[in-house]
């Protein structure tokens, strides 16, 4: 057997690609239309440069912070993920692996475990939500997480349900019968390290979502559940407003990408909000989050916590993000990656290289902690940033 451990996140993708079913591999890769959002996510934290210094640096540098509420041992929390079948303990093999190097974890309501498996395993977990169903239906779903334990909410809003993707989308089926077994047959058989790991779980993925249940009801299928979601009248900011108050705790709101979205959000209560495109899941064209993140955060980043999610693959993206304003960011493919080539341990080992990279730009700008980086820190090449909803004035940073 070789060497488990990896050195990047791109050998984990490497690694994940060799060994996941081809439709789960690609449902993880996801995209949208052409694929422009999901590059430029990855593309524009390589067109950041350092400004590096070469003495009087720091002999120790201090990565610990605050989202909301929770202390966290690197500026780095796990980003909500709704995907089915990458291991057989899911949600909370990455829940174990946030707790043991020290960070907190957003649950998605499309996860595969139930929260209350995913509190034990981490007390800082945070629950996401979508604005779906019913008002009642979207209280009980909070007063579960509430009652599980849950340290926050986070409110999904930037889903448009855009589903085509010019490479293709992968053959899901609603549920796991026999047809859709034999359907699915040859790619599975063709990974025999994933399915030995299922055969040993003695479980096959079942495709459910258990967040979603009604009590004593059985799990929704992951279609089903979406179908629901699709039929449910999209949100105001009275609406959000709304749910802000219903929930007693720190909240979030994830996806917002506009200045003068933040500002509403800011009005309607929130705790913090993320500077997110989905990964670029959704309305392709949306630019990357690290574009408008200084925008946003001058904006209203001394009223609430800005994080960012989007493209960060390596320690040195999310020194760029704090530079440009983020208090931290979230991770999505990344840990995904992990989990897939290496279960709980794999999930460790892209948070090790994220902080071990983080560790490595804070020693080369002479920073001694995160929270001195500045935007000095970073080399910001011209016409970089995008400003999005407000009216055109002097370049923020
Ligand atoms: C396969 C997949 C499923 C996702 N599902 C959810 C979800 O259920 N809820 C949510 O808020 N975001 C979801 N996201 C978005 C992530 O939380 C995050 O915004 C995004 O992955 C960040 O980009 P990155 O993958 O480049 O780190 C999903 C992303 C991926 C790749």
């Amino acid at each position: 057997m070789g060497n488990a451990w990896f050195e990047t996140v791109v050998e984990a993708q490497r690694r994940a690609r060799r060994r996941l079913p081809r439709s789960v591999y690609s449902a993880l890769l996801a995209g949208s239309e052409r694929g422009a959002s999901y590059r430029d996510n990855m593309a524009a934290f390589a067109e950041l440069g350092f400004a590096p210094h070469v003495a009087d640096l720091s002999a120790k540098r201090d990565q610990e912070t605050t989202v909301m509420g929770q202390s966290v041992s690197l500026p780095v929390i796990i980003s909500p993920t709704g995907v089915q079948a990458v291991h057989p303990d899911g949600e909370v093999a990455v829940a174990r692996a946030a707790a043991a190097r020290g960070t907190a974890m957003g649950l998605s309501s499309f996860a595969s475990k139930p929260v209350e498996e995913v509190v034990a395993a981490n007390s800082r977990t945070f629950f996401q939500m979508y604005w779906m169903g019913s008002k009642d239906w979207m209280v009980r779903r909070m007063e579960r997480a509430r009652e599980a334990g849950a340290a926050g909410l986070i409110v999904t809003l930037d889903w448009s349900f855009s589903h085509g993707r010019d490479w293709g989308s992968p053959w899901i089926p609603e549920r796991l019968d026999l047809r859709a077994m034999a359907r699915l047959a040859p790619q599975a058989l063709s990974r025999p390290a994933w399915l030995a790991e299922y055969a040993r779980s003695r479980r096959l993925p079942d495709l459910t979502v258990p967040n979603l249940a009604e009590p004593g009801e059985p799990a929704p299928t992951f279609f089903g559940a979406y179908g629901e979601w699709m039929q449910t009248p999209p949100p105001t900011w009275d609406d959000i407003a709304w749910m802000r108050r219903r929930w007693d705790g720190p909240f979030m709101l994830k996806g917002i990408c506009r200045v003068d979205d933040a500002r509403r959000a800011v009005d309607a209560g929130v705790t913090a909000i993320s500077v997110s495109n989905h990964g670029g899941n959704n309305l392709d064209g949306t630019p990357a989050p690290i574009r408008v993140l200084p925008s946003v955060v001058a904006a209203v980043g001394d009223q609430v916590e800005v994080l960012m999610d989007g493209g960060v693959r390596r320690g040195g993206d999310v020194v760029k993000a704090l530079a440009l304003g983020a208090r931290a960011v979230m991770i999505g493919r990344a840990y995904l990656w992990g989990l897939a080539a290496g279960g709980q341990a794999g999930v460790e080992n892209v948070l090790d290289i994220l902080r071990g990279g983080i560790d490595s730009a804070l020693l080369g700008l002479g920073r001694s902690s995160i929270h001195d980086l500045t935007p000095d820190d970073v080399l910001v090449p011209e016409g970089f940033t995008r400003t999005l909803g407000a009216a055109p004035g002097p370049d923020p940073r």
